[in-house]
């Protein structure tokens, strides 16, 4: 099993779901989507790796459709009872591998938040990206909210520990400068149980993600901080960069 699979289906995957409750966050998140993106009453929008639709939620309502895909059956499951729960019927959520996205010329506005991309090699990054650019209209618009490298590395914390219900969670971090990867070590001991993760996520700065938004092909590519839409600085934890497709892309 590699980590993504064991990360999200695995033993230790329901503690995410704190976060998908936290509805003010999740309104906060979401209302900063909508005003980088400029989403409008009648926009087709795309949550790429839409995890439990806690953003879908917030912004369907303000848009035509909203479809959100994610790799995890389990999530797609609760995004689909959530959203029906609240009668929302211009969303949908499908199981997809977002290495698949196969779209053209779809959607209005598409994001992609709280780092669910860089899990791949760096072809496999870049291509996920020509492909959501593929998917948008012309002008259309993508965020993608994603850790803050250079702030990251100001309070770089090498090991950490977390209680994760009645789990310990032990944090090791490493970086590897040459790849810009960082290697996330997380072992859940429960009682004499232990369990290992070893995340490897590519962490690019800001500029280069600027620059594989342009080498996919987007273009009006700025990066902001997250989630206020504030100039970037050292503090800023969490950055979004937003790109455009060509206004004349056939
Ligand atoms: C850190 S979570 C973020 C979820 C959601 N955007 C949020 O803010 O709560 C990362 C998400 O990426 C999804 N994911 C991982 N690999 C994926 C892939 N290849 N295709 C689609 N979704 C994927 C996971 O299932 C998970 O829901």
């Amino acid at each position: 099993m590699g980590w993504v699979e064991d990360l999200f289906d695995g033993p230790y995957a329901g503690h995410s779901l704190e976060l998908a409750e936290d509805s003010e966050r999740n309104e906060r998140e979401a209302a900063f989507i909508i005003g980088e993106l400029g989403l409008e009453r009648l926009d087709r929008v795309l949550d790429l790796a839409c995890g439990h639709g806690r953003h879908a939620m917030c912004i369907a309502p303000k848009v035509g459709s909203l479809l959100g895909v994610d790799r995890t059956r389990a999530y797609i499951d609760y995004a689909t009872n959530w959203s029906q729960g609240l009668g929302l019927e211009n969303a949908e959520f499908v199981l997809s591998d977002m290495r698949e996205l196969d779209y053209d010329g779809e959607f209005d506005a598409a994001y992609n938040y709280f780092t669910a991309w860089g899990y791949w090699d760096d072809e496999t990054n870049l291509d996920i990206l020509r492909r959501v650019c593929r998917a948008l209209k012309p002008d259309g618009r993508f965020l993608l909210e994603f850790i803050h490298r250079d702030a990251l590395m100001r309070r770089w914390s090498p090991k950490n520990w977390r209680q994760i219900d009645d789990a310990l969670l032990l944090e090791e971090n490493s970086f590897d400068f040459t790849t810009g990867r960082s290697i996330n070590r997380r072992t859940y001991i429960q009682g004499t149980k232990r369990h290992e993760i070893v995340i490897e996520l590519y962490m690019p700065t800001a500029d280069t993600l600027v620059r594989l938004f342009v080498q996919a092909g987007f273009t009006a590519v700025r990066a902001v901080a997250a989630p206020t839409g504030d100039e970037l600085t050292y503090d800023s934890f969490r950055m979004a960069v937003i790109g455009h497709r060509p206004a004349d892309s056939q």
